[in-house]
């Protein structure tokens, strides 16, 4: 399946609850549930400070998507796709993760059976610990070869525009599903199969508006999944999910864990 954007936000209809009178709630299905599984967007690293892409000053409002992150762009200039990933890095480069991707890392400890889906390419899971994830969009840290194919990572902050692959002297691209491509079948097939296993599914600061990672929650709803939502805003998979919480992933992740 393509990655795309849904550009068509559907009405808000179903009831949303406050953040207390559900929290406990939620808290108790969390420590109930045997597999769990979290989906996250980019709203989990902007309380590291890392720009959102469809927020106030999300990065989508200041660049266009299809001069950066298409296939077509890369083609046709990419020494300008370079140097927007090189700013990207070097402003993700400062950033750190904060107590939302921490608490990720317990409840993958706690829990019985686990695994994490993350939309972002910052890499921020992973520094904080988490090991059970799926990147579907890919990492910034990571180049591919446009020649043998080859992934490496690579932290070079500037990285050198343009960057060749030491073995086959090809062009290296950054490591990241772009628009208008397809999530990796492996991705896709895992994801499929933690989001049809598990009992509780948390979906953490995600527009949900990108294909197919906006359709997860459904999915696992059929499935029959408890289905909670964590974000600053409402968004179109509010009306569908059990609970949604409104606030910080910050203050609402650690939360779940530990009762104040
Ligand atoms: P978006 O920028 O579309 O959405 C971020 C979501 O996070 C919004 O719903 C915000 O309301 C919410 N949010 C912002 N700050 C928050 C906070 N502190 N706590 C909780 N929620 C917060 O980002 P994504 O949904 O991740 O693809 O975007 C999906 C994909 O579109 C990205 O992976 C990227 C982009 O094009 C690629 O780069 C391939």
């Amino acid at each position: 399946m393509r990655l795309y954007d849904d550009a068509a936000r559907p009405e808000e209809t179903g009831p949303r609850m406050a953040p207390g009178s559900n929290l406990e709630l939620v808290r108790q299905r969390l420590a109930a549930a045997r597999n769990i599984t979290v989906l996250t967007g980019a709203g989990i690293s902007a309380d590291s400070g890392v720009p959102t892409f469809r927020g106030a000053d999300g990065l989508w409002r200041n660049f266009r998507a299809e001069d950066l992150a298409t296939p077509e762009a890369f083609e046709r200039d990419p020494r300008l796709v370079w140097a927007w990933y090189n700013w990207r890095r070097e402003l993700i480069a400062t950033k750190q993760p904060n107590a939302a991707h921490l608490a990720i890392v317990e409840l993958e400890r706690r829990a019985p059976t686990f695994w994490l889906v993350t939309q972002n390419v910052d890499g921020l899971h992973r520094d904080a610990g988490s090991r059970k994830l799926s990147e579907i969009h890919g990492n910034i840290w990571k180049v591919r070869c446009t020649g043998c194919h080859a992934v490496s990572e690579n932290r070079d902050v500037p990285i050198s525009i343009l960057p060749f692959c030491p073995q086959c002297r090809a062009l290296l691209r950054p490591h990241i599903v772009w628009f208008g491509e397809s999530l990796l079948a492996a991705d896709l097939q895992q994801c499929s199969t933690v989001l049809r296993n598990c009992d509780l599914l948390l979906v953490i600061g995600t527009s949900g508006v990108v294909y197919p990672a906006a359709g997860f929650a459904t999915l696992a709803k059929e499935a029959g999944a408890f289905v909670v939502e964590i974000n600053l805003d409402s968004t179109p998979q509010s009306s569908l999910v059990d609970v949604s919480l409104q606030g910080r992933a910050k203050d609402l992740v650690p939360l779940l864990l530990d009762p104040t």
